[in-house]
């Protein structure tokens, strides 16, 4: 009797991950999700136009591939407890749309609450962690995003805890998004439980602004990248700070979604798309599908940048990345045109965290301009130019 006692205090102490878990998200997951445009305007017609524009598009080609649905496609419990889909909403059922979003060779996500209701009213998964893991196993669930409203009286570790064990005991590989805001410093205790976890409250399609809703409130792109500050040394592989969606395509002028799509990628961010894939201009698509961009944020080393410098409204960031190679974003939080005259035989950007040294002195690297796509020379001569208004520079550097 001790002993069972005894076993299953150490269960519940002790991260169950494993079973393929442990093989997801090596690099920051990509794919969309319906919260940041359609809110709880969602419905099966919408999501598959989503999945059938991620293929079609290129985007999947480029690596991203869950289509995620956040909050609003819950139906009630049936008589057993089990969720349903909304049937008005969801007519096919959740099985028949997973379905078509893998026959499109992509991953299909959901999204609960650990509370009694998620934040928009439907029910959350308090008491029926296990159930809706096993429901979202047999619906071919591969990505589910874990909100944290209606939580009153639960810790966040072990609830966090008790639906990753869930899913593993469901069986079925499962990448999973822990969306507590931050609040209780999930960087300090999620990794063994999850594949990444939230820092911060929501974003909101703003270069630089706070939106207050009076119980609580939404972040714009630069607010969310000082709120990353202190936090690069808890990712890596398999585990993620998550500074939220992107807004990509949601309303910010293109240098700003620019900005926004370098610095996710800089910190090593999930890139979930969160416009209308389906009606996106081609200058959208162009921001979302640059493959060097993307490449920056899927290095294999899952390093995430840091400030290297500051001066005035520029700022430089430095992300360290595989083969010796750094990428480097040249911010302009300003309105104004930022005058650029970088003298890389003036500086070595030391990264004491990921032990790596990148002395321009010593060393030869090649410039190259990751929007442009334009060979820039090497740190030999000065980078002179200039960056606009809420626009980003973004540079990948190679050791010669
Ligand atoms: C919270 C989350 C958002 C979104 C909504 C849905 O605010 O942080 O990302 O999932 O709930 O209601």
């Amino acid at each position: 009797m001790k002993k069972a006692v005894l076993l299953t205090l150490f269960c519940l102490s002790e991260s169950a991950w494993g079973k393929g878990f442990d093989k997801l998200a090596k690099t920051p997951p990509m794919g969309w999700n319906s919260w940041n445009r359609f809110s709880c305007e969602i419905d099966e017609t919408k999501v598959m136009r989503q999945a059938d524009a991620m293929s079609a598009s290129g985007m999947k080609a480029s690596g991203y591939k869950y289509i995620v649905i956040d909050d609003c496609w819950h139906g009630e419990r049936d008589q057993d407890g089990f969720i349903q889909a909304d049937k008005k909403r969801f007519p096919s059922g959740m099985k028949k749309l997973a379905d078509y979003v893998h026959s499109q060779g992509l991953e299909f996500g959901l999204y609960s609450d650990a509370g009694s209701k998620t934040c928009g009213g439907r029910p959350g998964s308090r008491g029926h962690e296990y159930q809706d893991a096993l429901t979202y196993s047999r619906w071919g669930v591969d990505y589910l995003k874990y909100d944290w409203c209606n939580t009153e009286g639960l810790s966040a570790k072990g609830a966090y805890a008790t639906m990753s064990d869930a899913l593993v005991s469901a069986g079925r590989p499962v990448v999973f998004s822990m969306c507590e805001w931050g609040e209780s410093e999930p960087w300090k205790w999620a990794a063994p439980w999850g594949h990444l976890w939230r820092t911060t409250g929501d974003i909101t399609s703003c270069f630089d602004c706070v939106v207050d809703h009076g119980t609580w409130k939404s972040w714009g792109i630069l607010q969310i990248l000082d709120k990353q500050a202190g936090l690069r040394a808890y990712a890596g592989p398999g585990h993620y700070n998550d500074p939220d969606m992107l807004e990509v395509g949601n309303g910010m002028s293109q240098a700003e979604d620019r900005a926004h799509f370098s610095m996710w990628a800089m910190l090593a961010a999930p890139l979930i798309a969160g416009n209308d894939l389906s009606t996106m201009s081609k200058e959208t698509l162009a921001i979302l599908n640059n493959k060097e961009v993307i490449r920056v944020d899927q290095d294999p080393l899952g390093i995430q940048g840091f400030r290297y410098l500051m001066t005035g409204d520029l700022e430089v960031w430095a992300k360290p990345l595989s083969g010796g190679d750094v990428a480097l974003a040249f911010l302009n939080r300003g309105l104004t045109a930022a005058p650029i005259n970088f003298d890389w035989q003036k500086h070595a950007i030391k990264d004491d965290w990921s032990k790596r040294q990148f002395d321009f002195q010593k060393q030869k690297h090649t410039v190259r301009d990751l929007w442009s796509g334009m060979d820039l020379g090497t740190t030999e001569r000065p980078l002179v130019g200039s960056v606009g208004g809420h626009d980003v520079w973004l540079l990948r550097l190679h050791g010669t």
